[in-house]
């Protein structure tokens, strides 16, 4: 595992999707939700637009556009017309710290 700082703990806002670019290939909404935070791949697999506009609710994020909502342990679709998954990544708080580890992302195709 390596992990990469991407943000830092006092951007994190409960509910609050914030969207963090990592490199030029992949952006991540980080997801504070009942004091864990998440990390989810920040385009739908429905359409190319940000999860990140979309509200939480129940440990899911909700794809703005068309209504899919996504697991944010899993990334795994709930609904339709989403029905593939995103990838999600292991993310730990060290110190003041908000990492994510790029390189082990979960599917669940
Ligand atoms: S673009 Fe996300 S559900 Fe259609």
């Amino acid at each position: 595992m390596s992990y990469t700082t991407v943000a830092h703990v006092t951007e994190l806002n409960e509910d609050k999707p914030l969207a963090v670019d990592v490199n030029d290939d992949l952006s991540v909404a980080l997801v504070l939700h009942h004091g864990r935070v998440y990390a989810i791949e920040d385009e739908c697999s429905h359409g190319k637009v940000k999860l990140s506009d979309g509200d939480v609710e129940d440990s899911t994020i909700e794809c703005y556009l068309h209504g899919s909502t996504f697991d944010l342990e899993t990334g795994r679709p709930l609904n339709l017309p989403a029905t593939t998954s995103v990838r999600v990544f292991p993310c730990r708080i060290e110190g003041e710290d908000v990492q994510i580890d790029v390189t082990t992302p979960t599917t669940d195709y």
